[in-house]
């Protein structure tokens, strides 16, 4: 690309006219002043928190529902009030959240906690239970009530068990003075069993359900959001519609239909248009399926990579016995122990599920029934997007074709 065609582009971004008036709104951190339908929700986690402020213990709470109903935003439009009233209560309060997915390991958790006591401690080095200690220590010390939010809670239990989370809702026994309650938030509906029976009485004083929206509660939803976020009448009432709908298509997801709004704004500010219409929503439904995509398969781990590959570089309609053939020819040229069939039947099963091959029975009359393999990926998508990775890049350059 020359200059002349890079000033172009952005001479032509200058001159047409911006369909936004504010676009941080449609960000994902973002909290509207308003949630609707969710204020059943918001005074019970209120009230429930409200006893703080005179001294009073509050229950420890789960929340509970699927991604995208309104459980982040909703404990942050509670909290960020809470913690501006802290100032002149009978005993300290504090508020120490932590998204622990995002956070990524145990000890990082409790090192945000401590950051948000004021705690200084090094970001790796120490054993989680010494820093565990140190929270207690510190808590004790300013003698404050600390209402600690677990974030995507799940994510903590699966990878590193319930022993922490046991220990924070035991800490009152511990804390001469001072007090922990713990909210817990969870989109895994089944994350309850995952739990010993006196960590889940511990933490599951007191639970609130967020059920998912319908379309026409996320129609209302972004109808508001478009608002703030566009120039006036620039976002046509079927695309609003449409993201909703398609939003509400697997379970009502406002992130979803947040996303939705937000890229097809772009598509259309891209193509220079007045207004955003339905063509718009559908190009940016289709923008955010291959964004999913790409994310899905470079997640994926080592042995699920080597069974895609297997997948897209068969023939199609392959039976999971010649894929299987395949995929050990490719783990013998990747260096890497093939794991059993079985296993690799496991992971076909979660490749179909995150939409990137389908596995159908087909009936084989006396023969019996047998499993076939097609790709919903195309071989050159596949070797886009994983050619760069060191893993498995090397495979993909010398397939033999067959
Ligand atoms: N009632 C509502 N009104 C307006 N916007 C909402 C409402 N509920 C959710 N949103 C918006 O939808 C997006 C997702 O909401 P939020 O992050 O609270 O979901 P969540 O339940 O925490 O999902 P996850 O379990 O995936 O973390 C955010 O941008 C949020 O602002
Ligand atoms: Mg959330």
């Amino acid at each position: 690309m020359d200059d002349k065609t890079v000033d172009e582009i952005f001479t032509r971004a200058l001159s047409t006219p911006t369909l936004f008036t504010n676009k941080t709104v449609l960000r994902p951190d973002y909290v509207p002043s308003r949630l609707p339908f969710r204020q059943a929700q918001v005074t019970a986690l209120g009230e429930a928190l409200a006893p703080v402020l005179r001294g009073f213990i509050p229950s420890n709470l789960l929340l509970y529902g699927k991604t995208g109903t309104g459980k982040t935003a909703v404990t942050r439009r509670v909290l960020t009030p809470l913690g501006q009233r802290t100032t002149h209560t009978t005993v300290p309060v504090s508020v120490a959240y932590s998204n622990t997915r995002m956070a990524g390991t145990e000890y990082r958790v409790l090192a945000e906690l401590a950051t948000a006591l004021s705690l200084r401690v090094p970001f790796t080095g120490l054993a989680v239970t010494e820093l565990f200690h140190r929270i207690l220590l510190r808590i004790a010390e300013v003698k404050s009530h600390v209402i600690v939010v677990l974030d995507e809670i799940d994510f903590l239990v699966k990878n590193y068990g319930d022993e922490t989370l046991y220990d924070f809702t035991r800490a009152g026994e511990k804390l001469s003075d001072g007090h922990i309650s713990l909210i817990g938030i969870s989109n895994d509906l089944k994350f309850k069993e995952l739990l010993d029976p006196r960590v889940l009485s511990g933490l599951n004083e007191e639970e609130i359900m967020f059920p998912p929206y319908t379309a026409d509660q996320l129609k209302t939803i972004l109808t508001e959001r478009a608002q703030s976020a566009f120039l006036d009448g620039t976002v046509t009432d079927a695309a609003i519609s449409l993201c909703a709908a398609l939003a509400a298509s697997e379970h009502g997801d406002a992130r979803r239909a947040v996303d939705l709004l937000r890229v097809c704004g772009e598509v259309a500010q891209r193509e220079g248009a007045r207004h955003v219409d339905e063509s718009h929503v559908r190009a940016a439904m289709q923008r955010i399926e291959q964004d999913r995509m790409v994310d899905a398969l470079k997640s994926l781990p080592l042995h699920q990579k080597l069974v895609l590959v297997a997948a897209v570089f068969s023939h199609s309609n392959s039976s999971t016995g010649e894929l299987y053939d395949d995929y050990m020819a490719l783990c013998r040229r990747a260096g890497s122990e093939p794991l059993t069939q079985r296993r690799v039947s496991a992971l076909l099963t979660e490749l179909d599920l995150l939409g990137l091959l389908s596995v159908r029975v087909v009936s084989q009359g006396r023969y019996g029934r047998t499993k076939k393999v097609n790709p919903l990926v195309s071989a050159d998508f596949v070797t886009e997007i994983l050619a760069p990775d060191p893993s498995v890049g090397g495979l993909l350059v010398h397939w033999p074709t067959k």
